[in-house]
């Protein structure tokens, strides 16, 4: 599997991935401009935010995000620690069945 043609198909897959994954801030992100004043001066401040759709689908993006950036790279690391702990631990038992001076 670790071949440098599946290394390059790896590396190609997670740029469109996490492109594809952030394209709906374009949608979603918005900006709102404020107009801060007293009676001398007045300053603009422009906020960018979550404002670009309704507040039903700012909930949705919101668990979207939760779930893609979150939820889902975290099972997968868990997964693939616990395999990585479980193949070590395996490996350290059988060396030292294999090495120990009872057999
Ligand atoms: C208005 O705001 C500016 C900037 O904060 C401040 O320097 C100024 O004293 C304020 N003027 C008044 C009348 O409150
Ligand atoms: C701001 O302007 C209003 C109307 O000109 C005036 O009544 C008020 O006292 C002013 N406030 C300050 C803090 O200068």
């Amino acid at each position: 599997m670790c071949t440098s043609r599946n290394a390059r198909i790896a590396l190609v897959c997670t740029w469109v991935a996490s492109t594809l994954l952030a394209c709906p801030a374009f949608v979603v992100m918005g900006t709102e401009s404020n107009m801060y004043y007293n009676n001398s001066t007045s300053v603009v401040v422009v906020l960018c935010a979550d404002i670009g759709v309704t507040n039903q689908d700012r909930l949705v993006y919101a668990l979207w995000k939760l779930v893609s950036l979150f939820v889902v790279p975290t099972a997968i690391l868990l997964y693939c620690y616990a395999r990585v702990i479980a193949i070590l631990w395996l490996s350290t038992q059988q060396l030292q069945t294999m090495t120990s001076p009872s057999r």
